[in-house]
């Protein structure tokens, strides 16, 4: 049974710690729809002020919808469209203090006000993105950032 834990240490004492348990999560099992949806919901408890995580699959060069917790969501995603299409495009973290001012930003959840994308590898290639949103603005931090590469560095040995 997973137990839940209350992350009241500093931001690199969370982290540690959720990474810990990302690994019991995943190990021995590489089922990609399996890890994902135990990522997002170990993300889901361990974020504060966020209204939307969870990934996007890379396919026929674009993306499509994966396990994820928050409202519905739109379902395909050209690449090069919105945060997570530029994202799996440009192969990198982006970090968007203001949806508002992203040209051509998808709006699933309008009470989104700031979004991380942070593309996902299996062997080098790109298999989905990990999407965050907050309503909150500036939620997002390099420091965070670096810190959820990390989170997707261990899921991505596990796929
Ligand atoms: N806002 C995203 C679309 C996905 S939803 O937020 C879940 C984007 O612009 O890529």
């Amino acid at each position: 049974m997973f137990q839940t834990e209350s992350y009241n240490g500093t931001m690199e004492e969370n982290y540690s710690l959720l990474n810990k348990q990302l690994s019991a999560l995943l190990s021995g099992e590489d089922h990609l729809i399996a890890n994902l949806s135990n990522a997002s919901a170990l993300l889901n408890v361990f974020l504060k002020d966020i209204n939307w995580v969870g990934f996007y699959l890379y396919e026929n060069n674009g993306l499509v919808l994966g396990p994820f917790q928050g409202l519905p969501a739109c379902i395909r995603i050209p690449l090069g469209r919105g945060v997570c299409g530029t994202a799996a495009q440009k192969k990198e973290t982006i970090v968007v203090d203001n949806v508002e001012k992203f040209p051509g930003h998808i709006a699933c959840d309008a009470a989104s006000r700031s979004e991380i994308v942070i593309p996902v590898f299996k062997d080098g290639s790109l298999v989905a993105v990990l999407d965050i949103d907050s309503p909150q603005l500036c939620r997002f931090t390099q420091e965070e950032a670096s810190h959820l590469e990390s989170f997707v560095k261990i899921l991505e040995y596990h796929l």
